[in-house]
């Protein structure tokens, strides 16, 4: 509406320009959309604010408007409220999932997340990427977009020689099949405390991973066997946490293909050797180089990422492909992302490391180091428990209250995780995760039982729209309304933005904006038209939470 009725007043700009250059003002009383001038400044050469009033005297106020008025630069609309919440309604009812869009039809993003090692645990910060990897997975999926998950598992690389003198030194086989990734990482540790005494121990070490690369068989069936091992551990996560992968190529996938990267770029003459080694110079660039082999051969972690990412083009023929892993591998990315492009592949410029902050615990740092870390499992497990007391104190004869403590426990831990800008730190403290009121999950998912029972009580089934638009102009519903319109918006700023964020913020923004709605607004009231109308808003409040929370991977419970 507005974008025909500017591109009738402006000659210079067509609708696709003017549509994309449409604001919602930051406050209320600058109405509803407004159009900055100071594009048109340039190509008029004159003042904006001249050429707002201009454009202004030559807009026909239809009577979709209450008013059009310029400010500054601005020209801002106020559009008449009944024809907003018509805006939603006619919005709602077109498609089925209201907010998703079909713009990504026939593209393709593949998205590396989650990734953790083989016989190391899981810790908090694998499940930052799967948490964020999954948001971004569904977000796309959401605007039409092919996506692939994968789950570019660390099963090669020297560690896994160290493991395997380990196990063969200090293994035990039963307590290994019993404690898993615990008992690996163990003797895992003790292998690096004893190698500080003794030496050899590494070159034993390398040797084993010198068969591994050869396909010795005794070496890859105790290879295979930690791998199995740790899948079916990082399995019961990804169950508990309802995420799945489309492919599980992890870096041992490209052993057969890392020798053709190394032909490939010897044939492009980047290939310099420096002591044995094989690398490529980032001189120019302000980087360290690129490792490609070692001196004995074998390849690294960022040959095997230069074989993934050629074989991802190939196979998937990827529009883009992003990588979630903490900020701590970022120049890793930025080398090997200057390879691709020193290769001469347009598609360089369709990778996209996209890196998050680290978590710490309200009472310390994490560490990682000395085999002393949060475990992930250990976590969740926590906050299912918490939250089944705090569920048993508050609503004591809930059904299923297994399967809600275990909604409401992860949906808190997921929702604490992205609720920042996935660049900053997370500090995690259990009051503020757990707690029923305030910017988090617990609240927003009672928000979303509270429209649940609310329309369950008025036997409320099936979307109506009465069309009785104007009896939900008052502020609060007004305020309801203009939230809602948001929310396709904002699910393409998160994409664009990789930045699943904006869902939990916006989250928080309409269950506040509903909360203030449902106390001034009694709902269960005589007047039917009255009554139906404000249902038919709780309906889409309703929705709208229930698919929000779902694109960021988290339940939307019915009760709590
Ligand atoms: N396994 C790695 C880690 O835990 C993350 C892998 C990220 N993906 C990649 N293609 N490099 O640090």
């Amino acid at each position: 509406m507005i974008v025909n009725v500017l591109a009738d007043a402006i000659e210079s700009l067509d609708a696709e320009e003017i549509k994309s250059m449409i604001e919602v003002p930051p406050k209320a009383d600058m109405g509803d959309y407004a159009f900055p001038c100071y594009k048109l400044a340039k190509i008029y050469k004159k003042s904006p604010n001249l050429i707002a009033q201009e454009i202004m005297q030559d807009i026909s106020v239809s009577d979709t408007f209450e008013s059009i008025k310029t400010m500054g630069a601005y020209i801002n609309f106020y559009v008449k409220k009944e024809n907003l919440v018509k805006t939603l309604f006619d919005q709602f009812k077109s498609t089925a999932n209201y907010g998703s869009s079909d713009e990504g039809q026939g593209k393709t993003i593949v998205l590396d997340y989650s990734s953790p090692n083989v016989a190391k645990p899981f810790h908090i910060g694998h499940f930052r990427t799967t948490i964020i990897g999954n948001a971004l997975y569904k977000i796309y999926s959401y605007l039409g977009y092919q996506c692939v998950g994968v789950n570019h598992i660390g099963d090669w690389g020297t560690q896994f020689g160290k493991l395997i003198v380990a196990y063969k030194k200090w293994g035990n086989k039963e307590l290994i099949e019993k404690n898993g990734i615990d008992e690996l990482s163990k003797i895992y540790v003790k292998f690096h405390e004893e190698a500080e005494k003794e030496e050899t121990l590494n070159d034993e070490a390398r040797a084993w991973f010198t068969k591994m690369e050869q396909g010795d068989e005794d070496a890859l069936t105790l290879w295979q066997w930690f791998i199995d091992i740790s899948i079916k551990e990082f399995e019961k996560l990804y169950d508990l946490l309802n995420i799945k992968f489309d492919s599980y190529a992890g870096e041992s996938f490209y052993n057969n293909k890392t020798q053709s990267v190394v032909k490939e770029l010897q044939e492009k003459r980047l290939i310099k050797i420096s002591e044995g080694a094989k690398i490529v110079e980032l001189e120019e660039e302000q980087m360290p180089p690129c490792l490609i082999t070692k001196r004995d051969g074998s390849t690294l972690y960022s040959t095997r990422d230069i074989a993934a990412a050629l074989y991802r083009k190939k196979t998937y023929h990827f529009d883009k492909c992003l990588y979630i892993t903490a900020l701590d591998q970022k120049l890793h990315f930025a080398q090997w992302f200057k390879v691709i492009e020193k290769m001469d592949y347009k598609w360089h410029k369709d990778l996209v490391h996209i890196p998050y902050g680290l978590v710490s615990m309200e009472s310390g740092k994490l560490s990682t180091r000395k085999g002393q870390v949060i475990l992930l499992s250990d976590l969740l497990n926590e906050a299912i428990e918490k939250t089944k007391k705090i569920i048993e104190e508050k609503n004591p004869n809930i059904e299923n209250k297994d399967d809600v403590s275990r909604m409401v426990g992860i949906g808190a831990i997921i929702f604490n995780d992205l609720y920042n800008n996935i660049i900053k730190d997370v500090v995690f403290s259990w009051k503020k995760v757990l707690n029923f009121d305030g910017e988090t999950g617990p609240y927003v998912q009672y928000t979303h039982v509270r429209t649940v029972s609310v329309l369950k009580k008025a036997s409320y089934e099936s979307f109506e729209d009465t069309k009785a638009y104007d009896l939900l102009t008052d502020d609060a519903s007004y305020n309801l309304v203009k939230t809602l319109l948001k929310f396709p918006s904002i699910i393409k700023t998160a994409a664009y933005k990789y930045e699943p964020s904006f869902l939990p913020r916006y989250i928080v923004d309409l269950a506040q904006d509903f909360n203030k709605f449902y106390n001034d607004n009694p709902i269960l009231v005589d007047d039917t038209s009255l009554k139906k109308a404000r249902l038919s808003l709780v309906y889409i409040t309703k929705k709208v939470l229930a698919t929000a929370l779902q694109l960021i991977g988290i339940d939307a419970p019915k009760q709590m």
